[in-house]
């Protein structure tokens, strides 16, 4: 069956000392109190060597936030998947909808990081999701389809089991403006249907989506109560460790 998973993603914030703090916060919440799903902190690169050391790996696995489309060489400032895997960590956020908007990142590029993600033994967690006007235009399942359909559906059925996703509307990240659970449900449930017109129901079945966007303590519970939500992505309440573990509790 699938994974439940908490993902936190600290984007660009927190310096080396702060981070490890934090990670440490979090580990020791976690060993007091064992959580019931898989827990995740997506680490800017410089904090991955560091965060290993400092968390419980069997309760945290550390993931980076990006990784380079290309494997090594004349690549000034990348950092490729190899380097993020000899760190300890497993997991790679990609796709996330900063890096789409502010850095260019296309589906086509999206599809070169999975692969080498995926070789080099990393986890994919897989952002995708729509900007305000496309849901305003009830175009939100054609945008999903199309971003995994460009970026995943050269993956063969192995490989795709391998791949998390992240469900992020754009209108919901950093707004806290969040999708209601029947929203979520909905979109969930349709992209769980998309994998499974494609790889077959056991995949899809097998497949975590979780759902990022303006995710509280507050409003966790409700979320992840819906069959197709299986955790969260966490930007802003990832920052602080009572209030990502509030949201860890939500299970
Ligand atoms: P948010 O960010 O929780 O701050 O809305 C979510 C994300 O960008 O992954």
């Amino acid at each position: 069956m699938r994974q439940n998973i908490v993902a936190g993603n600290w984007k660009m914030n927190n310096t080396l000392e702060e981070g490890i703090k934090l990670a440490k916060e979090v580990s020791a919440l976690l060993e007091a109190n064992k959580p019931n799903c898989k827990v995740v902190l997506g680490t800017p690169f410089i904090h991955l060597a560091e965060a290993v050391k400092a968390v419980n790996t069997d309760l945290v696995g550390i993931s980076a936030q990006d990784c380079a489309d290309k494997e090594s060489g004349a690549y000034t400032g990348e950092t490729s998947a190899a380097m993020i895997k000899s760190t300890g960590a497993e997991y790679v956020i990609l796709g996330h909808s900063e890096r789409r908007t502010y850095y260019g990142e296309t589906n086509a590029i999206l599809k070169d990081k999975t692969d080498l993600a995926l070789a080099n033994g990393l986890t994919p967690i897989f952002c995708i999701g729509e900007v305000l006007e496309e849901r305003e235009a009830n175009k939100q399942n054609e945008v999903c389809k199309t971003q995994i359909e460009e970026a995943l559906f050269h993956l063969s059925a192995d490989e795709f089991s391998k791949i998390v996703i992240a469900y992020e509307p754009v209108w919901a990240i950093g707004t806290g403006k969040v999708a209601t659970p029947e929203q979520a449900q909905e979109i969930h449930a349709y992209i769980r249907s998309v994998i499974a017109d494609k790889y077959g129901a056991e995949v899809a079945d097998n497949t975590s989506i979780l759902y990022g966007g303006s995710c509280k303590p507050s409003n966790a519970k409700e979320l992840f109560a819906n069959p197709d939500v299986d955790g969260g992505l966490i930007g802003g309440a990832s920052l602080n460790a009572e209030d990502f573990n509030g949201i860890i509790s939500a299970f």
